[in-house]
C-alpha cells in the first residue's frame, strides 16, 4: 500500500524553532500561511533537549510548538531526534561511540555519530520513540514519522566485529563455505574459524584489498542500519498504523543499499541536493532510482535547498526560478512532496550560512521567500491531482547496489570505474529525448518493458542473466556492454569468456579489455561510415553471430567490432564494447526507439524536460525549460489546459526560459477526464 496518497502535495520542510524565541515562532506562522507551507519536519537532532538526563523527558517545549502549528493549520512530520545522541549518553555509555575505519575510537561530537549496532543506543532510541509515539499519536497535526537523519556512517567497533561474524555465520553456515565464497585460496587467506574474520579496515587494508569481504561488510552495514531504523519504526508503526514512517536518504546515495532499505519504510524520502554543475539528467536519474525503490510508488522529496547551500566548495546562489524548476522536477519524477531544508535560517553552528525559505533578515520580501510563496500557491492549486500518480515507461535501466560496490571495488581494468556515471551515460540519450525511463531492480517485473539497458552488469545474481536472456528471446531489446557478466554475488568469476551467460544473447565473446589513460581516445567508424570517438575501456571482441555496427579504427585492435547487434529469439541485443560519446549513443537510441515503436511523450525543442504522471487514468504533464532560450512542446492537434493558469494549450506551445508548464486535460470531481 502506498502511504503517500494524501489530498495535497506536502510543502514545507525542516524547522527548528527551538533555536529562537516565541515572537519569532509567531512571526514564522504568518509567513508559513502566506507561503502556503502545510508541513514541517521537526525536531530533528533535538534529543539533548528532549531527554536532558536518562529517562527524564522534557516535551513541554515541543508540545507548545505543536500547539502553535496546529492553531495555524500547519501539519507536521515528527522526527525522532535520534540522529544525534545527547552528550550525557555518550559519556555514560561510551560503547555508543563509533570506531572509524582507521580503528580510532571517536569521541562525542558530530551528528549521526553512533554505532548502529550498539544495544544501548537502540535501547535509548526505542525508549524516546515510544515516549513520543505515546504522547503524540493522537495529535491532529501529525502526518508521519521521520526516523533519525541520513543514516550511513560506518562503524568498526568490537561489537560490530562480533555482529559481523554472526552475520557471516548466518549467511554462510560453515567457515568452509565462507572460504569457498570469498575465494580465500588467493593470497592464503583461509580461515579456520569465524573468530579469525576481521572487519575490513585501514588496519588490515582489507577495505581496499579484499573485495569479497568489503562487499559483505557493505551488505552487513545496510542490514545493521535497517535493524537500527526498524528498532524505532516498529514502535511508531504500532502506534499510528495509518501514518508513513521513513528516514531521509542522503543525496549521496551510495552509502546504503536503498533497494533493501526503502522497502522497510512506508515511503522513500530522498534529499535532493544537485550541484549547479550537475547536468539535469543526474537528479532525474536519482529521482527515478527512488521511484524504483518501492517498484514505481511515489516518494517524498524529503529535503532540497531553497537557496544557497554552505557545504559545497563554492556555494552559488540559486538563480531566479531555479528552486521552482528543481521542485517540479522532483514532482515530475514521482515526488508527492516538496520539502526543503530549511524553513528558517539558523543563528549559529555549522549551517548558519545555509539558505532557508525565511532568511535571517526575517522578512517575506526576499527573492527566495517570494519564490517559495509562488511555489506554495501553485502546489496548493494543483491539489491531489497527481499525488500517488505513476510513470508509465517502456524502457528500463538496471541498477543495483551490490553491483555498484563490487564493480568499483574491483581492481582493474581502470581506476575510473564509476557505476553511477556509467548508468547515467546510457540513461541520457533516452532521457534527453523525453522518453520515460524506469529504473529497474534485478528482481523487477520486466514484462511491461520493450527495452532494457544494462550498463556495466558486472555482477550476476538473482537469475538476472537468465531473466534477460528470456526477455530478449521473447522480443525485447537489451543494451549491454563492457564490464558485464563477470562475477557472482560473492565477486567470483567463472572460467569462460565474458559476458558470461549473456554470451549467446549478445552473439559475441570478449577476449581482452584495454583500460585507456584518462585523456586517451580511440576512433571508431560506424556502419554508416561516420567516425566517432570513444574512451575509458575497449573490449576486444569476437562475433559469434552478431553484426558489427561499429569498428575500431585505431590501436592494434583496429578493424575489430566496437559495437554489435545480435538477433536472438524474437529480440535483439546490442553490445557496446567501448564507451561511446553521446553522438553515437543518440543515433543508436533513435534506432532502438524506432525499432521498438517508442516515441517521446511529445516532440520538444530546446532544453526542456517533459514527464508525465498518471493517476487513475488522468495524465499530468510537466514541461520544464532548463535552458536560457525559449523552448517548445508540440502538442499537435491535442488540446490541454495549463493547470496553473487555466490557459488552453494546443499546437506548438512555447515555454519561456526557465519556466515550467504543468498541463493535462481538465478532470471533473469524479476524476474523469472531460
Ligand atoms: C542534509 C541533512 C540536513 C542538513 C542539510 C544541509 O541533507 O539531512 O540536516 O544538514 O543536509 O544541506
Ligand atoms: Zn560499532
Amino acid at each position: 500500500m502506498a502511504y503517500t496518497t494524501k489530498k495535497y502535495i506536502l510543502f514545507g520542510g525542516d524547522y527548528n524553532p527551538n533555536q529562537w524565541d516565541e515572537a519569532t515562532l509567531r512571526q514564522d506562522m504568518i509567513y508559513f500561511r502566506e507561503a502556503k507551507i502545510n508541513t514541517v519536519v521537526l525536531p530533528v537532532f533535538s534529543w539533548a533537549k528532549l531527554e536532558p538526563s536518562e529517562g527524564q523527558y522534557n516535551f513541554g517545549w515541543l508540545d507548545h510548538i505543536l500547539d502553535v502549528l496546529e492553531e495555524n493549520g500547519i501539519g507536521y512530520i515528527l522526527a525522532t531526534p535520534t540522529g544525534a545522541q545527547p552528550a550525557w549518553m555518550s559519556r555514560k555509555y561510551p560503547e555508543i561511540l563509533p570506531v572509524d575505519i582507521e580503528g580510532r575510537k571517536r569521541t562525542h561530537g558530530m551528528r549521526v555519530f553512533f554505532c548502529y549496532n550498539s544495544e544501548k543506543y537502540r535501547e535509548r532510541a526505542a525508549a524516546i520513540a515510544a515516549a513520543m509515539a505515546q504522547r503524540y499519536r493522537n495529535r491532529k497535526g501529525l502526518e508521519g514519522w521521520h526516523v533519525a537523519n541520513e543514516y550511513g556512517t560506518s562503524c568498526y567497533c568490537e561489537n560490530c566485529q562480533k555482529k559481523f561474524r554472526d552475520w557471516l555465520k548466518r549467511r554462510y553456515g560453515t567457515i568452509e563455505n565462507l572460504n569457498a565464497r570469498w575465494g580465500t585460496e588467493f593470497w592464503g587467506r583461509t580461515y579456520y574459524s569465524f573468530e579469525e574474520v576481521m572487519l575490513p579496515t585501514k588496519l588490515n587494508d582489507d577495505c581496499q584489498f579484499f573485495p569479497a569481504c568489503e562487499l559483505d561488510y557493505q551488505r552487513f552495514k545496510t542490514d545493521s542500519t535497517i535493524a537500527c531504523f526498524e528498532n524505532e519504526a516498529k514502535i511508531l508503526k504500532a502506534a499510528t498504523p495509518d501514518l508513513p514512517v521513513y528516514t531521509n536518504i542522503s543525496g549521496y546515495i551510495k552509502k546504503l543499499d536503498q533497494f533493501k532499505m526503502v522497502p522497510c519504510m512506508d515511503v522513500a524520502g530522498w534529499d535532493n541536493y544537485p550541484s549547479p554543475q550537475d547536468p539535469r539528467s543526474l537528479p532525474a536519474l536519482k529521482l527515478d532510482i527512488m521511484r524504483a525503490a518501492r517498484d514505481g510508488e511515489s516518494f517524498y522529496v524529503a529535503e532540497q535547498s531553497p537557496a544557497q547551500q554552505n557545504w559545497q566548495p563554492y556555494n552559488k546562489l540559486k538563480t531566479p526560478g531555479e528552486m521552482r524548476r528543481i521542485a517540479y522536477q522532483g514532482l515530475a519524477h514521482g515526488g508527492d512532496s516538496s520539502l526543503f531544508f530549511q524553513m528558517r535560517q539558523s543563528r549559529y553552528g555549522q549551517e548558519k550560512m545555509h539558505g532557508a525559505i525565511i532568511g535571517r533578515a526575517g522578512t517575506d520580501t526576499t527573492r527566495t521567500f517570494r519564490e517559495a510563496m509562488q511555489l506554495g500557491r501553485e502546489l496548493e492549486q494543483l491539489g491531489a491531482r497527481f499525488v500517488g500518480g505513476r510513470t508509465k515507461a517502456k524502457i528500463g535501466i538496471l541498477f543495483d547496489w551490490d553491483n555498484w560496490n563490487a564493480m568499483e571495488l574491483c581492481s582493474g581494468p581502470s581506476r575510473d570505474k564509476d557505476y553511477l556515471k556509467e548508468v547515467l551515460h546510457l540513461y541520457e540519450p533516452f532521457y534527453y529525448k523525453n522518453v520515460p525511463v524506469d529504473v529497474l531492480k534485478y528482481t523487477s517485473d520486466f514484462s511491461e518493458y520493450r527495452v532494457i539497458l544494462a550498463p556495466c552488469l558486472y555482477m550476476l545474481k538473482d537469475n538476472i542473466a537468465e531473466r534477460l536472456n528470456r526477455f530478449v528471446k521473447e522480443g525485447g531489446t537489451l543494451v549491454t556492454g563492457y564490464l558485464s557478466g563477470y562475477a557472482d554475488e560473492n565477486d567470483r568469476c567463472e572460467f569462460g569468456a565474458y559476458p558470461g551467460p549473456l554470451r549467446k544473447a549478445a552473439g559475441i565473446w570478449v577476449e581482452e579489455t584495454d583500460g585507456l589513460f584518462p585523456d586517451e581516445k580511440v576512433s571508431v567508424c560506424t556502419s554508416e561510415g561516420i567516425t566517432v570517438q570513444a574512451d575509458f575501456l575497449c573490449d576486444v571482441i569476437h562475433t559469434e553471430g552478431a553484426d558489427p555496427i561499429a569498428e575500431y579504427t585505431s590501436n592494434f585492435y583496429a578493424g575489430t567490432p566496437a559495437a554489435t547487434c545480435n538477433h536472438y529469439g524474437k529480440g535483439k541485443t546490442y553490445y557496446l564494447a567501448t564507451k561511446f560519446g553521446r553522438d553515437f549513443l543518440d543515433v543508436l537510441a533513435e534506432r532502438i526507439l524506432r525499432d521498438a515503436g517508442l516515441a517521446p511523450l511529445f516532440p520538444t525543442e530546446g532544453d526542456v524536460e517533459l514527464s508525465c504522471r498518471e493517476k487513475e487514468g488522468i495524465c499530468t504533464y510537466f514541461a520544464i525549460n532548463f535552458g536560457r532560450e525559449r523552448a517548445c512542446v508540440d502538442l499537435a492537434d491535442k488540446s490541454y489546459t495549463e493547470l496553473l493558469t487555466g490557459r488552453e494549450l494546443t499546437g506548438n506551445t512555447p515555454i519561456e526560459p526557465g519556466d515550467v508548464l504543468v498541463f493535462g486535460r481538465k478532470s471533473n470531481s469524479e476524476g474523469e477526464e472531460v
